[in-house]
C-alpha cells in the first residue's frame, strides 16, 4: 500500500495507547492492535505504547508527548474498570491534557493541523453498554485536550478474546472483524466511526449463559490452583 501523506507532505501517523496493564495477553492490546494494522496497510505509520510505559519516566513522558505531537489519530485501547479508566490510563490522559493546555512547561510542537482521538474499550460483563461512561470520559478528554472526538468502540465479553490474535479467535468474532475493518476504512478517510461499526461491535460473542458458564468454570479452575477452592464462597467479614 502506499504511504499516506497529509496535506504538507509529512507521513500520517497513528498512535495506540494501550490502557491494560496485561501485555501481549491484553484484549485491549489486541483489538488496537489489529486496527493499527488495518491503519498501517492503508498507508498510515503506527506507533504503539502502554499506559503505565508513558508514565515510566521523564524520558517517556517526553517521548509519548512527542508522539502524541505527531500523530494525526491517537486511539486509546483499553479495558474497563470498575466502570472507568484503568489508573495509569487515567494519569496519562491527564499528563497529555495539561500539556497540551499549556499548564506544563514544554510546549506542543507543532503536528497535523487537525488531530483526532478515538477510543476502543471492552469490559469482563457480558453487555457492552457498561463501557458507556467510559467511552463518554474519553471524548471528554479529547474535547479538553483540543483533540477531535472521532468515535468509539465498546465491546463486552472480553474475557472471551483475551490472548488470542484476533485472526485466530475464529467466528466468535466475526463482528468485531468487521466493526474494526469499518472503522479503520472510515479513520483514514478521515470519517468518525461509524454507528454501523458501534452496533457491530457491540454485538454478544456468544449466549451470555455459555460466557457465564465458561467464566465460572475458568475462576473455579483458578481458585484450585492456588488451593483456595474450598473457600471460593467464604464471608469473613459477616
Ligand atoms: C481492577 C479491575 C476492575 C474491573 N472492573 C470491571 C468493571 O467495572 N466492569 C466490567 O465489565 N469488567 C471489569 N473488569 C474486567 C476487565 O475489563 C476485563 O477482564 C477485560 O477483558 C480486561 O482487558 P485487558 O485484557 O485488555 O486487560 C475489571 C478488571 C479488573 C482487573
Amino acid at each position: 500500500m502506499k504511504a499516506a501523506k497529509d496535506g504538507s507532505g509529512a507521513m500520517r501517523k497513528a498512535l495506540l495507547l494501550v490502557g491494560s496493564p496485561r501485555g501481549a495477553k491484553s484484549a485491549s492490546r489486541m483489538l488496537g492492535g489489529y486496527l493499527m494494522g488495518k491503519l498501517e496497510a492503508g498507508g498510515m505509520e503506527t506507533a504503539e505504547m502502554t499506559a503505565a510505559a508513558a508514565l515510566q519516566s521523564t524520558e517517556n513522558q517526553h517521548r509519548t508527548h512527542k508522539a502524541v505531537d505527531a500523530a494525526e489519530l491517537v486511539v486509546v485501547a483499553f479495558p474497563l474498570y470498575v466502570d472507568g479508566l484503568p489508573a495509569p490510563l487515567v494519569q496519562a490522559l491527564e499528563l497529555i491534557a495539561d500539556r497540551r493546555k499549556g499548564s506544563l512547561p514544554a510546549s506542543p510542537v507543532a503536528g497535523p493541523r487537525v488531530q483526532r482521538v478515538a477510543a476502543v474499550v471492552q469490559c469482563g460483563f457480558p453487555e457492552a453498554r457498561q463501557n458507556e461512561a467510559a467511552l463518554a470520559i474519553v471524548r471528554q478528554f479529547a474535547k479538553e485536550a483540543g483533540f477531535e472526538w472521532a468515535g468509539g468502540l465498546a465491546m463486552g465479553m472480553g474475557g472471551a478474546v483475551t490472548g488470542k490474535p484476533l485472526d485466530k479467535a475464529g467466528g466468535m468474532v466475526r463482528n468485531v472483524v468487521k466493526a474494526l475493518d469499518l472503522a479503520a476504512a472510515a479513520l483514514l478517510e478521515g470519517r468518525d466511526i461509524p454507528e454501523e461499526a458501534a452496533a457491530l461491535m457491540g454485538k454478544r460473542l456468544m449466549p451470555t449463559w455459555l460466557y457465564t458458564f465458561m467464566g465460572n468454570r475458568g475462576m473455579k479452575r483458578s481458585a484450585k490452583k492456588h488451593g483456595v477452592l474450598k473457600r471460593a464462597n467464604a464471608r469473613p467479614y459477616e
